[in-house]
Parts: structure tokens; sequence; C-alpha cells
């Protein structure tokens, strides 16, 4: 089932703009944040509290910040790297506050020059020191899919990650693609529960076996797929790769006297083969997914993806259908990492609310506002908007 409604985080003003060369005037930057508020966004991420000489283009963070002050009923987190960030964003103002790993060691070193276990230990000061102050913390994992140097990144690596932010106290995990490779992946599971389940009803039609067990089957077998991504993520992150065998073999024996008939035994080795295929195939969304979703409740859960190859809009798809309701986008398209190199914009917030409104979702935005606001920004920077349905609608 899809959700009723989604909640976007706008990213521009931060993911979009960071990466610009030329220097965006201040009051271009809170122009910009008011637009987006009037369009009917109610979380738009406002800037970041980052060292000036790793990001120039926010030095302006406090000014910014001052100039939305008066806005009410509007989240505007902003990024803090360490306690001074979060210090000096608490002191201009800031009520709600984003920390940011990654899965990939080697983007977390060229990012915030850091190992991933150095930056967790920041952010736990952090995270204390925000709940002191009754601040509300965002979690980004970064690199979900693939990282710049690395390649492909497990899932169990992101689930790691975002269980350490999530046990922390962030009250949301944004999982990001930061370069955009990532694919939808495909439920191999439940398409062979399919083909299994097609197969039991034709095997049976010469009995003449009313056959009605397909519902109960596939809900005891996603169970099943569910218990044991929990299982492998577990060992994955703490055990080993030999006690996940191990482990994997026990479940299988104690499952298998729910097994008295030999097909519905083919049905389960078959399902087992093909999620440790899904589970080793990185790069895909989906496997990462169920791998996070084994730690971190649903509704908790945000998706962040670049569109570096033009997958950003299937891979939101099957988050929702995932039951994931929060997806951050950037007006325009605007952005990309300066430390990840290759990463281009975030998906862009105009498409995003087109396709949810054309699936019956709602947002609470104007898509006519929404599309201005993006024109006056790629006025400003000087370049055509990076919203397709943008230029699609004005075309017509
Ligand atoms: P460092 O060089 O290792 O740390 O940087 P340092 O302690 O040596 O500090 C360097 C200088 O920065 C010093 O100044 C500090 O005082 C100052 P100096 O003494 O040389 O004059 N400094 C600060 N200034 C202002 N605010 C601060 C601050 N902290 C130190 N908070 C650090 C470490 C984390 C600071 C640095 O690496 C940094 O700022 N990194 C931020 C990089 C960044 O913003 N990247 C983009 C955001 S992440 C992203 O886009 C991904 C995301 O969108 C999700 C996705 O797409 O996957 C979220
Ligand atoms: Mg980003």
């Amino acid at each position: 089932d899809l959700p009723r409604f989604v909640n976007i985080v706008e990213v521009g003003p931060r993911d979009g703009l960071q990466n610009e060369k030329s220097t965006v005037p201040t009051s271009v930057k809170i122009e910009l944040i008011h637009k987006l508020v009037a369009s009917g966004l109610s979380v738009v991420e406002a800037t970041s509290f980052v060292s000036p000489k790793w990001v120039p283009q926010l030095a302006d963070a406090k000014d910014v910040l001052e100039g939305i002050r008066h806005v009410p009923d509007v989240r505007f987190p902003v990024l803090t790297p360490n306690l001074r960030g979060f210090e000096a964003a608490v002191a201009a103002g800031a009520k709600e506050v984003a920390v940011f790993a990654s899965a990939s060691e080697s983007f977390s070193k060229s990012n915030i020059n850091c190992t991933i276990k150095e930056s967790l230990a920041r952010y736990r000061d952090v995270i204390t020191s925000a709940k002191k102050h009754g601040i509300r913390i965002r979690g980004y994992v970064s690199c979900v899919v693939g990282c710049p140097v690395e390649g492909a990144i497990h899932p169990s690596k992101v689930a790691y990650v975002a269980k350490e932010l999530y046990d922390m106290g962030c009250s949301e995990i944004s999982l990001g693609d930061t370069i955009g490779v990532g694919t939808p992946g495909i439920d191999f599971v439940a398409l062979c529960f399919q083909h299994v389940i097609s197969w039991y009803q034709y095997l049976s039609l010469p009995f003449k076996t009313n056959f009605e067990a397909s519902d109960d089957v596939s809900l005891f077998l996603r169970a099943l797929q569910s218990q044991s991504i929990n299982m492998l993520a577990h060992c994955m992150c703490e055990k080993g790769k030999h006690l996940l065998i191990a482990d994997h073999i026990i479940c299988s024996f104690n499952c298998w006297i729910f097994f008295f008939n030999a097909t519905v035994l083919a049905t389960y080795v078959i399902g087992t083969f093909t999620l440790l295929a899904i589970l080793f195939v990185s790069g895909k969304v989906l496997a990462m997914l169920e791998a996070v979703l084994s730690f971190v409740p649903v509704d908790k859960l945000a998706v962040h993806f670049h569109d570096t190859y033009g997958q950003a809009l299937a891979n939101i798809l099957v988050s929702l259908q995932m039951g994931i309701n929060i997806v951050d986008s950037s007006v325009s398209g605007l952005g990309g990492c300066p430390y990840a190199k290759g990463a281009t914009g975030n998906v862009a917030t105009e498409d995003v609310v087109y396709m949810l409104h054309g699936l019956g979702i709602e947002t609470n935005v104007d898509l006519n506002k929404l599309m201005d606001v993006g024109d006056y920004i790629s006025n400003r920077l000087g370049r055509p908007s990076g919203s397709k349905t943008t230029t699609a609608l004005h075309k017509l």
C-alpha cells in the first residue's frame, strides 16, 4: 500500500546551494526559503553550520537563520558536523539540527575528515546536548548504496550506521544515495512466492482441491523473510560471516517443522537462496531498505536520492511501496555534494510532487507556486530548471 500523505523535506537551500561556485547572496537564500514555505512546504533544510573552509557557500548560516526566524509552524533543520556547529546553530536560533554520518569509510574521511566510528562519537555528544536543549535531531546516512571511491556498499553497513544514529536519539533517519547510483531492485522473494503459489494451484487442480491458502503462505514466508534479514544483518554487523552461515542453518532447521508439504519446502529453499542473492547484490535500494527496516521503524525513515543516473523517482516509488512517507528533494533539482565526485543534484521537488499527486498522494504543496520558486532560483543562478515537470509544463 502506498502512503496517503508524504512529507517532503526540501533541501534546496542547503544541499542545493552548498556546491554553488559563485556566492549566492544571503538575501536570495532568505527569499528562496520564504517562497518555498509559501508553496506549502513545511520542512525546509535551511543551511549548515559547518566549517566555512570546507563549504564557503554556507558561511552566512547565522544570517540566513536570522532572516527566517519569524516564520511560524515550519521546521528548519540545519546541518551540524560537531559540537561547535551545534552550539553556533542553537545560538542562531535553530530548533532542529541534522547530523550526517556515512556508510562508507572513504566518504566519511573526505566529507567530515574522520572515520565512521569517530563521527558517531562526535554525534553522540551533539545528540546528548540537543536532547538537553529539547532540540529535534535528524540523522543522515550517506552513500547508502554506493560510494564514489569504494563502489557498492553492503546493506549491513547502512543498517549499522542507521541503527547507531537511531539508538542515540535521532527522531528521523534520512538514507542518502549521495551519488545517485542506486537502482530500485526487485523483490525476488515475492516474485518467487508468486511463481510457487501459481505452481501449487496448478498442481492441485487435478485433485479439485480448493487451494485458498496462498495468502497465509505468503504472509508466513514474508515474516520468515524479514526475520532472516534481521538475523543476517545482525550476523554481518556483530558476529562475522562464519556465524552468519551457522545461524542461518539453525534457523532453517527451526523452520522445517512447519514444512510438512514438499512443495512448500521447495518454496523455502528457493526463497532462501533468492534472499541471500538480494542481500549480496549491493547497489539495490530495496535490499538496503529491507536491512535498515530491521532496526529502524518505517515511520522514522526518510529517503534522500540524488538523481545523477535518473533513478531517483523509481527509487522513491519503491521506498513508498515499502511504507516510507518522508522524501527529501531539492527545488529545481539543485545541488551536489562538494566531497562526492560526480554527484549531481537531488531529485527535483517539482518532479516528486508531480509524481505523488499523480499517485493520489497528498503533499500540501502547490505545484504551480513551487514551479515559480524553481524559476526564481534558476534565474538567479543563471541556468535552466533541472525539473522535467517544469520544462514540460513551460513548453505547453
Ligand atoms: P577538520 O578540518 O577536520 O576539523 O574539519 P578542524 O577541527 O581542524 O577544523 C578546521 C577549521 O574549521 C578550524 O578553523 C575550525 O575552527 C573550523 P581554523 O582554526 O583552521 O581557522 N571549524 C568550524 N567552523 C565553523 N563551524 C564548525 C566548525 N568546526 C570546525 N562547525 C569538519 C572537520 C567536520 C568541521 C569539516 O570537515 C566540515 O565542516 N565538513 C562539512 C562538509 C559538508 O558540509 N559536506 C556537505 C554536507 S554532507 C552531504 O551533502 C550529504 C547529505 O546531503 C546526504 C547525502 O546526499 O548522502 C547530507
Ligand atoms: Mg545530499
